[in-house]
């Protein structure tokens, strides 16, 4: 891997987790968790409850850098992810959103490509700079070995809340448009790339160790849409974040990807590779380990359930994996209802595989 001014800056020694970007195998392997700031932490819900609204709570620097330090404090996590969200991207660009709650995210939908073309990157430095300054003051705040994780959306998966105005279980809405009207399609894409890329550079600038793309519903897309409303919007964020920034490893999580995770990781450029939880250990060894940086994959339901059959997996998929560089996460985010004990176990089995002699 290339090393850029931002490594040689911050020197990934001190920071265990940016190790394995050098292709080393860790062991125990370096461990955060995918919505490790959450409802599931009672001091989580105190200061929500303290800032207002969700989106309020991530455009309050000082609330937003308590949030992402709460788990730190508690499970010494090898990283911190940013406490922000990918729908800040959306409503930077003048699209109106909200959280109800209970409920989840609700977004006035684009109907069509008129709709699209009303959105404006303007003014949204505005908003990206106020999630940067929670980058900066975390940067400060966080102990001198925890990595920090900047974050967006991948176009795809922000554009189905965008056009669906609310999650789905098929993204029917945004599919049909994709199909109907593949040139607003287009542009949606487009600005969303250059959205992400703003929203990015700011949290990189302000501290940022590395990135990762969330594509949460690239799951919902037969191949060719795959390769042109996945991987290609991907590749150009990659690309462009990469001329800016070469020594800043990205990490991509496109869920449900199944037989197309190997070219995803070829096709965009992406430094690591996030793997949900229905992956097989034996695909991920066989087409990605030793290839690219894995991370995942434990069963977000396995860690609510806790126990030996957690012991048990856990073991199984640092076993499997954690022969080649690895970061051990879920297959996706911590849910509300996780008991903050089993976290506790969770970290502390982790860390005691290590392998000695
Ligand atoms: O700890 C962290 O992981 C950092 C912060 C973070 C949040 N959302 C905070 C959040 C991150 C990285 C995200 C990513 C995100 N946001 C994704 C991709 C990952 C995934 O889960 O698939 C998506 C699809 C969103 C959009 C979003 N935000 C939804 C669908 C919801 C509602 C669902 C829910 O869990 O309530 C949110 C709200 C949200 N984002 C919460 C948190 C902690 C809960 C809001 C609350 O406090 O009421």
């Amino acid at each position: 891997m290339t090393h850029g001014t931002e490594l040689k800056r911050r020197p990934s020694r001190t920071r265990r987790l940016l190790s394995v970007f050098d292709g080393e195998a860790l062991s125990p392997p370096p461990v955060w968790l995918m919505r490790q700031a959450g409802r599931y932490l009672p001091e989580y819900r105190a200061t929500r409850s303290k800032a207002g609204g969700f989106l309020d709570l991530c455009y309050n620097p000082a609330l937003a850098a308590e949030v992402t330090l709460q788990p730190i404090r508690r499970y010494g996590f090898d990283a911190a992810i940013l406490f922000s969200d990918i729908l800040v991207v959306p409503d930077a660009l003048g699209q109106k959103v909200s959280f109800v709650e209970g409920e989840g995210p609700r977004l006035s939908p684009l109907a069509d490509g008129k709709a699209i073309a009303a959105l404006s990157l303007e003014g949204a430095n505005r908003t990206f700079s106020v999630i940067a300054e929670t980058v900066q003051r975390l940067r400060q705040d966080l102990p001198a070995e925890t990595a920090l994780i900047g974050f967006c959306g991948a176009p795809w998966t922000v554009a189905t809340y965008m056009i669906g105005g609310q999650g789905s279980s098929d993204q029917a809405t945004a599919r049909s448009m994709a199909y109907r009207d593949p040139q607003a399609f287009q542009a949606l894409m487009d600005l969303l790339v250059a959205a992400s890329v703003a929203y990015l550079d700011g949290q990189v600038r302000a501290g940022a160790d590395l990135l990762q793309i969330f594509d949460s519903w690239a799951g919902s897309l037969p191949e060719d849409e795959f390769d042109r409303w996945v991987i290609a919007p991907t590749r150009d964020l990659v690309a462009e974040m990469k001329r800016r920034h070469p020594g800043v490893p990205i990490i991509g999580f496109p869920r449900g990807a199944g037989e197309h995770a190997a070219r995803f990781v070829r096709e965009t450029g992406v430094d690591a590779v996030g793997c949900d939880t229905a992956m097989p250990l034996g695909q991920i060894r066989a087409t990605l380990s030793g290839r690219t940086v894995v991370q995942g994959n434990l069963d977000p339901l396995l860690l609510v359930a806790g126990g030996a059959r957690m012991k048990e997996r856990v073991r199984q998929i640092v076993g499997k994996l954690g022969v080649n560089p690895f970061i051990f996460n879920l297959g996706h985010g911590i849910v509300p209802q996780t008991p903050p004990a089993h976290v506790a176990e969770l970290v502390a089995i982790v860390r005691d595989t290590k392998q000695t002699g």
